[in-house]
């Protein structure tokens, strides 16, 4: 039989992502999906052939008792759609970021766990073959110590003109919480995600509440609520620091840089696309270079999840590795705030 599925939160993640991949797998069907507004919602499953709506979350787990559930609502509402999902007995996939404060990380962490249920986090980077060819090169041994690790998850003009994305109460934060949370989860996921120390970060609001239009359409200024860039420096356990840069909207030269770059006393390593180089004998040497990186890392960061629903052995991105990121953005926001650096 055909394990169902319910979307909560029937918005453009929903529609572009975990719709499109859930109907090509012929393991399960999609029976019904959540919205806020009533008409939107049944549009929503109009379009995508879904057969029943509902603004009420707890109505259609009664109704149609899913097996799986995808939340994609904005970051507030994860942790309470994540929890009720987990307690009427169903797997979850929950956008990222897990949620908006550690707390709550920890509890759906708990949750998943005391019901032996699957919670994995849409972080769909870490998917990428290049990601996983470089975390093996790591473990190898091939880049030797690595002490200084460089994550940019940068928008020159990328303010999100849709949804509820400089809304603070409903998301939690701007660029860091939204992008860098994705660089973030890669870095640490290559370097197999070790204790964080200390974090020291500095943010600005210098565009997003000063202009209205920008390459991600057009917003209120005067709602502008969030920062438009973050920048951090993470000191690992064993003395490695990750240095981040995020940003909604900032004048850089590039309009978009999503990479990770690890620098290792025997090698260095750039993850989109993957490549490793290093120098020998006063030349300057290339040990890989993938021409172009993985395009396909949201449909298998889906195909993780289903497989892993189905009672496979894969890796997903899961609640412990959710719950440890949420203290670092929790971390990086409150030594913003504060002026001082944050011991975790
Ligand atoms: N993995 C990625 O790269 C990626 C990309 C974009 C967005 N996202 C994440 O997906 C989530 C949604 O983003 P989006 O761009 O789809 O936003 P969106 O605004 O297009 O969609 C959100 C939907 O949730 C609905 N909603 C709001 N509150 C709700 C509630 N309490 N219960 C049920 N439905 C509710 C809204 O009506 C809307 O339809 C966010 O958490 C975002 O961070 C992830």
């Amino acid at each position: 039989m055909k394990k169902k599925v319910a979307i909560i939160g029937g918005g453009q993640t929903a529609e572009k992502v975990h719709v499109p991949y859930y109907l090509t797998r012929e393991e399960v069907e999609i029976v019904a999906v959540v919205g806020r507004n009533m008409e939107r919602t049944k549009n929503f499953a109009l379009r995508n052939g879904i057969a029943s709506s509902y603004t009420d979350a707890d109505e259609m787990f009664q109704a149609e008792q899913p097996d799986i559930v995808s939340v994609c609502t904005p970051n507030r509402y994860h942790y309470e759609n994540v929890i009720k999902a987990l307690e009427y007995g169903c797997h979850v996939m929950c956008e990222k970021p897990p949620a908006i404060s550690a707390v709550e990380a920890k509890h759906m962490y708990e949750v998943a766990n005391e019901n032996n249920l699957i919670l994995a986090y849409n972080f769909h980077h870490r998917f990428a073959d290049d990601v996983n060819i470089l975390r093996k090169k790591v473990t190898e041994g091939v880049l030797g110590d690595i002490y200084v690790v460089k994550a940019k998850a940068l928008r020159r003009s990328g303010v999100p003109g849709w949804g509820d994305f400089i809304n603070k109460e409903a998301q939690g934060g701007g660029p860091l919480i939204d992008l860098g949370v994705h660089m973030l989860d890669a870095a640490l996921y290559v370097l197999g995600y070790p204790k964080v120390e200390k974090v020291t970060a500095k943010m600005f609001q210098k565009i997003g509440s000063k202009k209205s239009h920008g390459s991600f359409g057009e917003w209120d200024p005067k709602k502008f609520e969030v920062e438009d860039s973050l920048f951090g420096f993470i000191e690992l356990e064993g003395g490695c620091l990750l240095q981040l840069e995020t940003s909604f909207a900032l004048n850089i030269k590039e309009t978009s840089v999503m990479n990770v770059e690890f620098c290792g006393d025997e090698a260095g390593a750039t993850l989109f696309p993957a490549s490793i180089y290093t120098d020998q004998k006063g030349e300057l040497v290339t040990i890989l270079d993938r021409k172009t990186a993985d395009p396909d890392r949201l449909q298998k960061g889906m195909a993780a999840f289903v497989d892993k629903c189905l009672g496979k052995e894969v890796m997903v991105a899961n609640g412990r590795e959710g719950h440890l990121i949420l203290q670092l953005i929790e971390a990086l926001y409150q030594s913003a705030e504060k002026g001082e650096s944050v011991t975790i």
